[in-house]
């Protein structure tokens, strides 16, 4: 049976109104990601923190899924395969789009964690520094975000799939961060083709054997259709 590994990063949900993080006025412009994105940055600030995801988890719940979550969960019903989804992403747009098995390697915003037992539960809109985990009381719930310096979530599960794809596809994301812009060298080293859907070539957009170019809602909603073979035929060239 077919696979396919499909990696997403904040490139897919722009056209949902979620600013990417590497853009002129992306989220890394308007924060110090050492300050709202760390371990170290939670124990100095744990209020900044905290306001930082209380303000995405806000965002996201207002954003709207766009075609491109929309293709990839018609893919996933559709295909005559298995189609397996990793993002970057923390927001929840793929599984609103209507995508049922999703794997967040850097963590959820509906998520919370207590770091004393390591238990997890949905998060509320708005957290508050000091909130007692519902298991352990402890005082100390947190985003479960993964952030920089810790270990992303699922990387076995997701080495696997990488060395059974029969294609790796990344979309909407820029390659700057890794383990995940490591997954195609993964997935080269599995034999899989490669593609690369975003607005650009990425830092390791050379590593792909295929690019598409142009915004997610157009350039992912044509890759499927052509998956699932309800391509109509580029119109030929009339010299
Ligand atoms: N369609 C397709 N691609 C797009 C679109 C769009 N409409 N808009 C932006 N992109 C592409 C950009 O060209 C860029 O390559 O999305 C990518 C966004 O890159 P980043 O902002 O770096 O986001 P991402 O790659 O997801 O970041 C990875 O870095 O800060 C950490 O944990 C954070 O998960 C994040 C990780």
């Amino acid at each position: 049976m077919s696979k396919i590994v499909i990696l997403t990063g904040a490139g897919i949900s722009a056209e949902s109104g979620i600013e990417t993080f590497r853009a002129e006025d992306g989220l890394w412009a308007q924060h110090r990601v050492e300050d709202v994105a760390t371990p170290e940055g939670f124990a100095r600030d744990p209020k900044l923190v905290v306001d930082f995801y209380n303000a995405r988890r806000k965002q996201a719940s207002e954003a709207v899924p766009n075609a491109a979550h929309k293709a990839l969960a018609k893919l996933e019903k559709l295909y005559d395969g298995q189609v397996i989804l990793v993002t970057q992403n923390v927001d929840d747009l793929h599984e609103r789009g209507g995508s049922k098995n999703v794997m967040h390697m850097h963590g959820a915003l509906n998520s919370a964690l207590c770091p004393a037992c390591d238990h997890r539960w949905p998060a509320p809109m708005v957290m508050a520094t000091g909130n007692a985990c519902p298991k352990c009381a402890e005082p100390a719930a947190r985003p479960d975000i993964v952030w920089f310096g810790e270990m992303p979530y699922d990387m076995d599960e997701i080495f696997d799939h990488l060395a059974e794809a029969d294609i790796f596809a990344a979309i909407g994301t820029s390659g700057n961060v890794y383990p995940a812009a490591g997954f195609v060298t993964e997935a080269r080293r599995a034999g899989a083709q490669t593609v690369e859907l975003n607005l650009e070539r990425s830092v390791v957009g050379n590593q792909f054997a295929q690019h598409r170019t142009g915004p997610a809602t157009r350039i992912v909603t044509e890759w499927v259709e052509e998956l699932l073979g309800n391509a109509v035929p580029a119109r030929p060239d009339f010299r």
